[in-house]
């Protein structure tokens, strides 16, 4: 999978260096390039943005620079890619639309700052990407790179062969519509507390009809307007938790 992304801050995305990220793209299994809005400036402030036509709070991020950004990552490619536009407007990210994402062979992620990215950029890069907002939740962020961090780690680690036991992605929360079922490790005892009995067991079959208790109960606790959607991918098991 190739990623482009393009920020004012460029050293935001530091982190997909480390991990598992880092090693897929050592591996070749992601070609991630972060590109600097302000390489795309022409002027001697390298400036990025401008205040806002109609008045109003705050500072609107010029078209320009973007234009030229976009057009240089397009360049690059014969495919057409998936734009992504983080922004609290967006769809909501979600297990479903990170596998959605994790299909496409390129996805570019234009991250804004201060009130946004003039409004004419969204129409103009459809041209050449597929374009799409996609918000973290119902909070303001400062601009789209947590976002983006958040969308790349939550599809990379999709791409076939990023995760080295793939069967870690099958048994996780969201999967399947409910949460992830308690986990422990050693020391059996600790702090007074100890892991349940059945644990130790090494009854494959009683292990696993509690671990799918425990996510069942879970999702009632934490999550219930999970249920719903859970319910029907499998109602038989629900009934007995709701
Ligand atoms: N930029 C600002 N707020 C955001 C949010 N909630 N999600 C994605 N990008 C954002």
């Amino acid at each position: 999978m190739r990623i482009d992304v393009v920020s004012i801050f460029p050293d935001y995305l530091a982190p997909l260096d480390l991990s598992l990220i880092g090693k897929a793209r050592r591996d070749g299994l992601i070609e991630l390039q972060v590109h600097d809005l302000r390489a795309f400036t022409h002027d001697r402030h390298r400036t990025v943005d401008d205040t806002p036509y109609g008045g109003g709070a705050g500072m609107v991020m010029k078209p320009e620079p973007w234009a030229e950004a976009l057009d240089h990552v397009a360049a690059q490619t014969d495919s057409r890619p998936t734009l992504i536009i983080p922004g609290p407007g967006g769809q909501r990210l979600d297990q479903a639309l990170a596998r959605e994402l994790a299909r496409r062979d390129h996805l570019v992620f234009a991250c804004g700052r201060y009130e946004g990215i003039d409004e004419r950029v969204y129409d103009y890069a459809a041209r050449d990407f597929d374009v799409r907002i996609v918000s973290l939740g119902d909070y303001v962020l400062n601009g789209g790179e947590v976002a983006a961090l958040a969308v790349i780690e939550a599809v990379a680690r999709l791409v076939p062969g990023v995760i080295g036991n793939a069967d870690s992605l099958v048994e996780e929360s969201h999967e399947d519509g409910l949460l992830e079922y308690p986990v422990y490790t050693k020391p059996e005892h600790w702090q007074g507390r100890s892991v349940p009995e059945v644990l130790l067991s090494g009854d494959h079959g009683r292990i696993a009809a509690w671990r799918h208790e425990q996510r069942l109960q879970r999702t009632a606790a934490r999550r219930p307007d999970l249920l719903p959607r859970a319910a029907a991918a499998g109602a038989e098991q629900l009934a007995i938790a709701v």
